[in-house]
């Protein structure tokens, strides 16, 4: 592949290789790219040994082979090329009508094409960026003896309470078989009761934790939250480690531990994709004004982040610094927070991260009446043991909690807040047999993606997004 090539061991032999023409310049030099690597190699042809009809049919989005060897490059800009001895057009792209020509593209242009986008420089290093980042996840807990779970996808539980759920059914929806109070009957639904896309894989993740200790899923999850916003998908990928035997304090520090180590295996393995990054955001950013600029390049900030502890507080000193801020005395917060109890809003979250302590900070011991009802309530009985951790430009990017293990307290919480007990005995059996300390978290993926390559839209950060009217390609 193209990446192997460029690194030029390879002089003097002859290469065979495969990709699409990125331009052909003076009928004479193709710029090949494979997707293997940001860099095109360049292959010379002598025009001279082709029909113009051939010429003609080198353009932007071609596939094409190649035969030739590879030599040290004369020209600027290039280490190596390839003497071109054989061509053949693998497949025409016709100059006229391909969407995507060699000069700059809006992303919201390139979003409505997002089958086409992968070709672009930007889009190639995202998801190169992307895959590094979902390799590094599962490398981190394969090497520290986590095993890896597949929790279901269609689920009955809808007890998370974590968003809104879209419906699963095989009912035909003009003609729904109803009970006899009226509502649709799900018994004879496809599974003979209502189910729904997973919000999260966590309560069959603790499931799985109370039987090989340390546990993580890597999945879809679904929420039908109306938030048109640049951080939401209806579709996104989250991982979800459980551990047993462990406190609030372990796991905050297997968060911290695994977001250091997959920002630094990107640094380690996709400089080239982060660099082009860092360059297009430094682009973007021109035209906004001095004060809304990123202090730091791209990979400054993430090197910051790997050398620097993030900042722990409480949900309450939080509140308190929030209080006495500029923005909330001036009423600059669009919710002015007034009270302890408040949800914090990502505006809150933001002010905290981005100008108060300038870094990731982790807050925890929530108010319960904020935060599911698996939460293991503190000994005020007023706060959870819930940890959110917060990241500049993003906000929330990781939310868990140490769960309630006593069987009486879970049953109480679950009575406080409505969940249905009799449906979750397979859950609550973990804190009947054999029940244990036991923590964990959801990293959201994309908005993990988001941070590290500086993108600032989550649909331009998974290949093809679902949001509130949109679920394209
Ligand atoms: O904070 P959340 O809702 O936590 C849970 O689902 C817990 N069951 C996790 C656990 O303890 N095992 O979601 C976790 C993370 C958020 O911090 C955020 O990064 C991401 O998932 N997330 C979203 N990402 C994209 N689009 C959405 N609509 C998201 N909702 C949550
Ligand atoms: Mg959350």
């Amino acid at each position: 592949m193209i990446k192997e090539l460029l690194l030029g061991k390879r002089i003097g032999e002859t290469i065979k290789i495969n990709g699409w023409v990125r331009t052909f310049r003076n009928n004479q030099f193709i710029a090949l790219n494979d997707g293997s690597t940001i860099s095109n190699i360049q292959l010379v042809i002598d025009f001279k040994e082709y029909e113009d009809t051939i010429l003609k049919r080198i353009n932007p989005g071609t596939a094409i082979y190649a035969e030739g060897q590879l030599v040290e490059s004369l020209g600027k800009g290039q280490k190596v090329e390839i003497k071109v001895a054989k061509l053949v057009i693998l497949g025409d792209s016709d100059p006229e009508k391909y969407p995507l020509q060699p000069k700059r593209h809006s992303l919201e242009f390139l979003r409505e094409i997002a089958h086409l986008r992968f070709r672009t420089n930007t889009f190639g290093a995202i998801f190169r960026v992307r895959n590094s980042l979902s390799f590094a996840i599962h490398k981190f807990f394969n090497d520290n003896g986590f095993v890896y779970m597949h929790t279901p996808i269609i689920t009955a539980s809808d007890a998370e309470g974590a968003g809104e759920m879209f419906k699963v059914t095989t009912l035909d929806l003009d003609d729904v078989p109803k009970t006899e109070n009226g509502h649709a009957d799900y018994r004879q639904d496809f599974f003979e009761q209502a189910t729904n896309l997973t919000v999260s894989g966590q309560l069959e993740a603790e499931l799985g934790a109370m039987a090989f200790s340390k546990v993580y899923t890597f999945g879809p999850t679904f929420r039908a939250e109306n938030s048109n916003t640049s951080r939401h998908l209806a579709e996104f990928w989250m991982i979800e480690p459980e551990i047993a035997f462990a406190d609030i304090t372990d796991d905050m520090n297997l968060a911290e531990d695994l977001l250091k180590y997959v920002i630094k295996y990107t640094l380690d393995n996709n400089l080239e994709d982060l660099e082009f990054l860092q360059q297009r955001l430094i682009q973007e950013e021109k035209q906004k004004p001095q004060n809304q600029r990123s202090e730091q390049a791209l990979i400054e900030k993430l090197e910051f982040v790997l050398n620097n502890d993030f900042e722990r507080l409480s949900y309450t000193e939080a509140i308190n610094i929030l209080m006495r801020s500029k923005p909330n005395k001036k009423k600059k917060f669009k919710y002015i927070i007034d009270k302890w109890g408040a949800d914090l809003q990502s505006e809150h979250e933001r002010y905290l991260v981005e100008k108060h302590f300038k870094k990731p900070v982790i807050l925890t011991d929530y108010p319960k009446d904020i935060k599911a009802f698996y939460m293991k309530v503190n000994d005020d009985n007023n706060t959870v043991r819930a940890m959110d951790i917060l990241f500049p430009g993003i906000g929330e990017i990781v939310g868990g909690s140490q769960r309630e293990e006593n069987l009486e307290m879970l049953l109480k919480r679950m009575e406080e807040m409505d969940v249905p007990a009799e449906e979750m005995q397979w859950y609550l059996d973990t804190r009947r047999y054999g029940s244990a300390e036991h923590a964990g978290f959801g990293l959201g993926f994309e908005r993990l993606v988001l941070f590290v390559t500086g993108m600032s839209n989550i649909r331009d950060v998974i290949p093809f997004p679902r949001y509130p009217g949109s679920a394209k390609f």
